[in-house]
Order: structure tokens, then sequence, then C-alpha cells
């Protein structure tokens, strides 16, 4: 693959999409770290490969770490290496994953989830390349490019205690922010025709139409899950409507009435002068759907106007039993 087929996988022509991938592909030539942002399924790690495919690093290695994977006992470690005898059990020495990425690019995905104990040693190294493997007392010299993703918002952690500031804004030099797709409605079009065609294929099944009707309901949905959503909507109609034009009758119900019932009771909530926080107030309704249904999260998903795949992830994302 050559390196701009890398751009090219990113769909979308959208100006808010456009400057993004236009700063991504300028950012890419040089070797500063870049942090990208955005929601989930917004296409970060489809990002990150294609900054790497880009740069000079192209034939050095890409390394992913999802740091919200790596437990606090085992990331120090995981991350910089450690020499035989650091600790029991270390019976050879092991490389670092900045170390294995050298000449080429770390990407740490949900770098929010970072522990705190290793975020002074990441920017350590991100100011001076400088390595400390456990159990070496001298520093080793590393050339790895790191590209950090978040779906968080680093800044509102800065405030509480959960993130470095100084290693925020050593992270945010360049920052890259997906916007969500309902913000960028220019290319649902273009992406549900180039999915459902791709799957179709890839199913070897004729592709379905959408009727006026359906795209138009599609553009008023909220998208939760972003583009990963998008094409996970156009596998199931592939599948379920090979051949046929779908109507609106045929949309799963989230995609019906509810979310714009949901939006009409929401626009009576007035945002407190003094703010509020978006993520413990989702996660207080979260707790009451689950309350008010008993535990079902079907319905918990339902009363949410989210699916039930979306709960999920929320449920696992604040750790919610
Ligand atoms: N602009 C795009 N064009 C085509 N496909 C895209 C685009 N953005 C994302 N995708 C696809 O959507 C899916 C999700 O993308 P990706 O994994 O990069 O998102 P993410 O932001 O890292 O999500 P998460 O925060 O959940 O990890 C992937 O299948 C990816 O190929
Ligand atoms: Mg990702």
């Amino acid at each position: 693959m050559d390196k701009s087929d890398f751009f090219d996988n990113l769909l979308g022509q959208s100006s808010e999409f456009c400057s993004v991938i236009r700063a991504a592909r300028i950012t890419a030539l040089t070797n500063v770290t870049v942090l990208i942002l955005g929601e989930s399924g917004t296409g970060k790690e489809l990002l990150a490969q294609a900054i790497h495919h880009h740069s000079r690093r192209v034939s050095g290695p890409f390394i992913a770490v999802n740091c919200a994977a790596l437990p606090e006992t085992l990331a120090e470690s995981e991350l910089f290496g450690y020499r035989k005898g650091a600790f029991t059990g270390a019976v050879a020495d092991q490389k670092g994953r900045i170390q294995a990425a050298h000449g080429g690019t770390l990407f740490l995905d949900e770098i929010g989830e970072l522990p705190i104990s290793i975020q002074a040693k990441l920017l350590r190294f991100l100011e001076t390349g400088e390595c400390q493997v456990l159990g070496k007392t001298q520093l080793e010299q590393v050339d790895t490019r790191i590209i950090a993703a978040t779906n968080r918002d680093l800044y509102t952690q800065t405030q509480q205690g959960k993130f470095r500031p100084d290693l925020y804004y050593r992270l945010n030099i360049v920052p890259l922010e997906l916007p969500p797709l309902r913000q960028r409605l220019d290319d649902l079009e273009q992406l549900l025709h180039t999915f459902t065609e791709q799957l179709a294929q890839q199913h070897e099944l004729p592709p379905p139409r959408y009727s006026k009707a359906t795209m138009k309901q599609l553009r008023h949905y909220h998208w939760e899950g972003n583009i990963r959503e998008l094409r996970n909507f156009c596998e199931r109609m592939v599948i379920l409507f090979s051949k046929q034009t779908i109507e609106t009758k045929h949309l799963p119900r989230e995609f019906r009435s509810q979310k714009t019932a949901l939006f009409q009771q929401i626009e009576g909530f007035i945002l407190p002068d003094t703010g509020l926080n978006l993520q413990s107030l989702e996660i207080q309704m979260i707790r009451q759907a689950l309350q008010k249904t008993y535990g079902n999260r079907t319905q918990a998903a339902r009363l949410l106007g989210l699916t039930r795949d979306t709960l999920l992830y929320r449920l696992k994302k604040y750790a919610i039993e």
C-alpha cells in the first residue's frame, strides 16, 4: 500500500472532517507528539495509522497499546521494559513497548486511563527521549514517536487530579479532534453507501437501497457509536434487506421516533449557570434507568434512547455493575 492510501481509508468530505485530515497530513511529516481526541468510533485508531504511514517512520513499526487494558502493576514494565532480576519473575531482559517501537510509532490508546504513577515517566520520555528501564540505572535513548488518543475530556481529568497537567500540556501540542458523526452529517450519505457496497460485496449479496424518508430519519439519529455504529448498521441492513428498498418501517426501533421524542423531553432541561459534570450526570442517568427497570439492560437502554450495545459499552466504561 502506498503512503496516501492510508488517508484514503478515512472517508469523508465535510469541512469539519477535512480540516482535521489536513492538519494530520501536515503533522505526520514531523516528529511531534499527536493527541487524537474524539468520541468512541470516530476513527481515532484509523487516523493514528494513517499518520504513521504518511510519516518518515513508515518503514518502522506501528505498535498500539490500550492503556485501559494495562493493569497498574504491569503498566510500567510493559511500556518501559525491565532487566533480568528487576523483580521476582523477571527471568530475562524484556523490551518495553516504547523500545519495541524504536524507529516507528507507539500509539497509546485511551491515554486518560494511564495510571498516574507512570505518567511522570512518560513525560520524561516525551521531553528527553530517555527511557528508564526497570532495574537499569542508565537511561536508554529511544527514537519512538508517540501518538495518544482519548475519548475523555483530559482537561477535566487534570482538574480532578486524575491526569498530570504537565503531561496533558505536553501531549496537547497538536490536538486533532475527530468530529462525531452527528456533526458531519454531510458525510453520512457517502459513508452509508460506501459501507453498504463494501459489505454487500463481502457477504456476496446484492446491496439494499435506502428510501428518502429513511435517509432523513438516519440524519436525525444520534449515532452515539459514530462510524463504527454506522458500519454495523449497514451490515445489518445488507444481511436483512439485501436487494430491497429500506423504508422507515424496516429500521430498528431506536432509529424510529424514539430519539426525536427523547430530544423533545430534553429541550426542557436547563443547564445550571454554574455548569454541570456531564459525565457524572450520564452515570446517574444510567444508574436510574437500571433501577427503574430492575436491572433489565434492554429496557434500560430503551429508556435512555441508546442501543443495548451502546449501554453495555458504557456500563463497562464506567464500571457500573
Ligand atoms: N472516516 C472513516 N472512514 C471509513 N471508516 C472509518 C472512518 N472512521 C472510522 N472508520 C471505521 O470505524 C470503525 C471505528 O474506527 P476506530 O477504531 O478507528 O475508532 P476509535 O475512535 O478508535 O474508536 P474507540 O474510541 O471506540 O476505540 C473502524 O471499523 C474504522 O475502520
Ligand atoms: Mg480506538
